[in-house]
């Protein structure tokens, strides 16, 4: 199998670019067209690998796609889960090359979803593919799920799991969506942060104002937005909403020291994203901070004059979207309330503020001891040759609470990326040396799985 992952590594690299010149942006509406294409795109690279009972399921927003291979009677079932769609592109300028037009430089593939995530699950197709082309058949029962909302919160494959709980009833499921430690480092996560994302407005005066005539005489919507932002934390990093910590599940001391053995540098942290020192809730590391504390951040903000040169306005209005990262065990739905009521406490009277919660998930915090997070440490030590750490991660991937509640199935976090690989952001790409190796793991897996 190995051989013929060698004999064809240049074709998968080819089968990539025209996967990643589907622009599937899930959030854009001119996109839509796109996520169709981009679906069906799939589902014929699924037929053409073997799968069977290839479909494409029409939702209320975007297509999912599913096929299976279920020939090894009295062997577990592996759902591998992963998305087609991709997170915007904006600011277009940065980018050193245009990304939905891949490159290959610096043996890295470059362009929007490279490894975030289409890059990721398409190593899952190759390894099956391998073993169906190779072996004419695999050592366990496969159903390959692929949808085209997770970066918008998956609002529609949430609700389409209690429906078709037979469908994707799995032993564990299998996602390529995280990042390893480290270059170079097997890595198994095993807890995600949740997620509360709210927008804020802030309505002032019927209509912009002169700020000379009116300035000083009636609330400045962007001015009392800033405040009400400005409160929502205190100097030593911690979130003054009321009740906002009281789920959150404490770090065990083994926790603490497992993350102290992955010996982070703040130093070159640092170094690496430009700033001249971190910033974050005192009495916690870096790691601490990044996996296990909830946080909370301005995503966006606008209000009044943006463009060019100066106008004097006192705009009528002004709005944020603000993020809260969870961790285990707080409740996206309670915390967004829980904001809601703060944040209306602290604005004036001068002003209306309109709150609205735009989506969330849980966070996620899988068992270690699970025979199937075993045999993905093995798989991976066997293909990287290297002992696995087991991590953490401060992004959010939502449905996999809901696949692990609602179907009992149990995740099995194999991500590849790197943290540098920039996702939602320019210049995004996947490293090939990673790509080759994650299709290995998947294979190795695959193999230590059926063992058990
Ligand atoms: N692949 C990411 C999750 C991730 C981010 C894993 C960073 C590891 C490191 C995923 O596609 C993503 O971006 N998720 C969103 C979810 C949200 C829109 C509900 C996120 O974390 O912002
Ligand atoms: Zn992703």
């Amino acid at each position: 199998m190995i051989n013929y992952l060698n004999n064809n590594f240049e074709n998968y690299i080819e089968e990539l670019k025209d996967l990643l010149r589907i622009p599937s942006i899930s959030s854009q509406e001119e996109n839509k067209n796109d996520m169709i294409r981009c679906a069906n795109f799939i589902a014929e690279k699924m037929r053409i690998i073997g799968l069977e009972n290839v479909n494409t399921f029409e939702t209320e927003g975007h297509p999912l796609v599913y096929g299976e291979w279920l020939h090894a009677p009295n062997k577990p079932t592996i759902l591998i889960y992963g998305h087609y769609d991709v997170q915007p592109v904006d600011p277009l300028d940065l980018w050193d090359n245009p990304p939905f037009d891949p490159i290959i430089k610096d043996g890295k593939i470059w362009g929007r979803g490279t490894s975030d995530d289409k890059g990721q699950w398409f190593m899952h197709m190759k390894s099956i593919e391998a073993f169906l082309k190779v072996k004419g058949e695999l050592p366990v029962n496969i159903k390959f799920l692929l949808e085209g909302e997770e970066e918008i919160g998956s609002p529609n494959l949430t609700k389409f799991i209690p429906k078709n709980k037979n469908l994707l009833k799995s032993d564990c499921v299998l996602i390529s969506d995280t990042s390893m430690y480290a270059p170079g480092i097997p890595t198994i996560t095993y807890a995600l942060r949740g997620l509360t994302y709210m927008e804020v407005e802030v309505i002032g005066p019927n209509r912009d104002l002169h700020s000379g005539s009116f300035g000083g005489g009636v609330a400045n919507p962007i001015n009392e937005l800033a405040k009400i932002i400005a409160q929502l934390q205190d100097k030593k990093g911690k979130i003054k909403i009321p009740g906002f910590y009281d789920d959150v599940l404490k770090l065990t001391q083994k926790e603490r020291d497992n993350f102290k053995r992955l010996k982070h540098s703040d130093k070159e942290f640092a170094k690496e994203l430009g700033v001249n020192q971190l910033q974050g809730e005192e009495g916690f590391t870096t790691l601490e901070r990044l996996w296990a504390r909830p946080t909370l951040d301005c995503n966006g903000i606008v209000g009044g004059y943006t463009e060019k040169g100066a106008k004097t306005v006192l705009p009528s209005k002004a709005s944020a979207k603000i993020s809260m990262r969870l961790v285990p065990n707080q409740d996206p739905k309670k915390i967004a309330k829980l904001f809601e009521k703060f944040v209306k406490s602290i604005a004036p009277k001068s002003v209306k503020v309109n709150v609205w919660d735009l989506h969330g998930g849980f966070p996620l915090l899988s068992p270690l001891n699970d025979k199937a997070i075993i045999a993905a440490a093995k798989a991976t030590e066997r293909s990287f040759g290297k002992k696995t750490v087991f991590t953490r991660e401060g992004g959010s991937i939502p449905i996999v609470v809901e696949f692990m509640k609602q179907l009992k199935t149990t995740p099995v976090l194999m991500g590849l990326g790197l943290d540098s690989d920039n996702i939602h952001s320019p210049n995004e790409h996947f490293s090939l040396e990673s790509f080759k190796i994650g299709i290995i793991s998947s294979i190795y897996f695959i193999e230590e799985y059926s063992k058990i």
